[in-house]
């Protein structure tokens, strides 16, 4: 079964563990630590979390000039890590710098952290793009453009909304990862995400990976919504 990747987004440690009482002790989660957490609890959640048997993916979307990054790379998969990610706009060189980093970090019997890009964010609408960062393209035009500057650095793929996973397989290849976030099981509420799909949706159209948040996160019963989202991303119902 490919496990859905849990947002974690609490503010502390306290939180954290509070939500994963509710779930078995013996099941191996795939979460996602992201900068509300890391930045008040620090590199002590991550041990945390994989002492506990779960797969961590550091969501902290790098973004400085190469040596800076490639040195924090070093240190993130130091932290042992399963995926961790940059920003696709700190150029080629960053990117390679970043997965130089990764593999200056990794302990020969530790797999490489799987390396993502983010292209644009979702929350970016075409008119911001070509406003505030003075890019005369289409928003699909530069995520395709970012995405082909992502692989040509060698990293594994892209963080992207569901609806562009098609048209960047299509371009980069079905071996072109692609994690989307922005999902939600077909009885519950959108909160603030504008373009939603459902795990099913996610699932047919090609998504690699799926971050889920508030569905699990606000659930009355985080487990038992876990294991629906999981059976319906599996294509088990
Ligand atoms: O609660 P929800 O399912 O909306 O959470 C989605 C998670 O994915 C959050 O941690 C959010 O920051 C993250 N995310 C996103 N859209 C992106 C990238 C990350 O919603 N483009």
């Amino acid at each position: 079964m490919h496990r859905p990747i849990i947002a974690l987004d609490f503010p502390n440690q306290n939180e954290v563990l509070r939500f994963l009482s509710q779930f078995p002790d013996d099941l191996s989660l795939f979460v996602k630590v992201g900068m509300e957490l890391f930045y008040q609890e620090g590199p002590s959640i991550v041990h945390l979390l994989k002492e506990k048997g779960h797969d961590v993916f550091l969501d902290l979307k790098l973004h400085d000039i190469p040596n800076t990054v490639q040195s924090a790379m070093k240190g993130i998969a130091k932290l042992g890590v399963t995926m961790t990610n940059v920003h696709a706009a700190g150029g080629v060189a960053m990117m390679e710098a970043a997965l130089a980093g990764l593999h200056a970090g990794s302990q020969s019997h530790q797999k490489v952290p799987i390396l993502l890009a983010v292209t644009q964010l979702t929350s970016t609408s075409e008119e911001m793009m070509q406003a505030d960062q003075g890019i005369k393209m289409s928003l699909n035009e530069s995520v395709l453009h970012y995405a082909t500057q992502v692989k040509k650095s060698g990293l594994d793929g892209v963080v992207c909304s569901a609806l562009e996973v098609e048209m960047l397989k299509d371009h980069l290849g079905e071996s072109f990862v692609c994690l989307t976030p922005g999902i939600r099981p077909t009885d519950s509420q959108q909160g603030d995400q504008k373009r939603v799909v459902t795990p099913k949706q996610a699932r047919r159209i090609g998504s690699d990976y799926i971050v889920v948040g508030r569905p699990i996160t606000q659930a009355a019963d985080p487990y038992a919504a876990y294991q629906r989202i999981t059976e319906e991303w599996n294509g088990v119902k």
